[in-house]
């Protein structure tokens, strides 16, 4: 079996792979493929490791007849259409629960950095602008006893609440489409409706897979709905904000702060408003970011590779 890797990923997998016998191709470059390119490759190949944002639409499947099976680097797969890949019969793989500790650490970081202001503090310095000390700046909120609305109390979501609940005794809400009874027993959380979710939070932090259906359901309706003190965390996709929308609820005092992990498009452009703004912390995108996380990762996609390669069902599979 001849399997496509369109970015270097950690030798762990690498050498998993090789184990087997199956024959690698790997993008050598950092550059990302164009669109033709990528198809081209995958039309040359059995099966395909991929790293980022390509995109698995009805066409892609058209055009790679041939192609058995994808095993995604990510633990979001929401770039594939599912129904194009059922139709063939196509298994799409993922990473869950390997770097749901170090995505929520990115949340619970970007929500300090928010709630302390830190990373403005930072950039403070870095300008000359530290002056004397003054009692009435750089005031930040504490988090003790605070509401935390988790929208999508999945597994990310979950090691969130416990770590919030943990450092600050927060109370947890949280929205999704049925219970969760383990976090509702552990976290002793609620399953609250969309509305009650942004009236109450005091932290709101998105956790959720994206679908379509979700897409900008944080907009300036929802942002309206939110507390004037209220920090939005988002670590999971950048479609779920309209980032004009957050704009204006960050400069109009309509909530208090931000912390992204994700925007859209990604990479975000340095000129991009949201960036000058002292209550929006912004990350590129690094949630999975640990050495610990992206080896396991590795691991997870070359497992599912791997399961193709001897007719059996990838053990993270998102479709039938
Ligand atoms: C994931 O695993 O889905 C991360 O967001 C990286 O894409």
């Amino acid at each position: 079996m001849n399997v496509f890797i369109n970015k270097n990923i950690p030798e762990a997998g690498i050498v998993l792979l090789r184990e087997k016998g199956i024959k690698l191709t790997i993008n050598p470059t950092e550059n990302v493929l164009s669109r033709d390119e990528f198809i081209k490759i995958c039309q040359e190949n059995d099966a395909l490791l991929n790293v980022g944002t390509n995109n698995f639409d009805e066409d892609f499947f058209q055009q790679c007849p041939n192609l058995k099976g994808i095993a995604l680097f990510s633990v979001g797969f929401d770039a594939v259409n599912i129904s194009s890949a059922n139709s063939r019969k196509i298994p799409v793989g993922n990473t869950p629960d390997v770097l749901s500790r170090a995505t929520s650490d990115i949340a619970f970081l970007l929500m300090q950095s928010v709630a302390r202001k830190s990373f403005y503090n930072h950039k403070k310095i870095i300008n000359g602008e530290w002056g004397s000390f003054n009692p009435l700046a750089n005031l930040g909120q504490e988090l003790y006893g605070k509401t935390l609305g988790i929208f999508g109390l999945g597994r990310i979501g979950f090691e969130m609440a416990q770590k919030c609940k943990a450092a600050f005794g927060m109370n947890i809400i949280y929205h999704n489409r049925s219970h969760n009874e383990n976090a509702e027993n552990e976290l002793n959380t609620e399953l609250v409706d969309f509305e009650t979710l942004l009236a109450k939070s005091d932290v709101l932090s998105v956790h959720s897979n994206y679908t379509e259906e979700n897409n900008e359901l944080f907009n300036k309706s929802a942002f309206a709905k939110m507390k004037p003190s209220s920090i939005f965390i988002n670590t999971a996709r950048g479609k779920f904000h309209n980032e004009d929308d957050l704009f204006h609820a960050l400069t109009n005092n309509i909530i208090w702060g931000a912390g992204l992990d994700v925007t859209n498009p990604e990479p975000m452009k340095k000129d991009n408003p949201l960036l000058s703004l002292p209550n929006c912390c912004i990350l590129p995108h690094i949630g999975s970011a640990t050495y610990e996380a992206r080896n396991a990762m590795a691991v997870c996609a070359a497992q599912n590779i791997i399961a193709l390669f001897e007719n059996k069902k990838m053990p993270f599979c998102v479709n039938e």
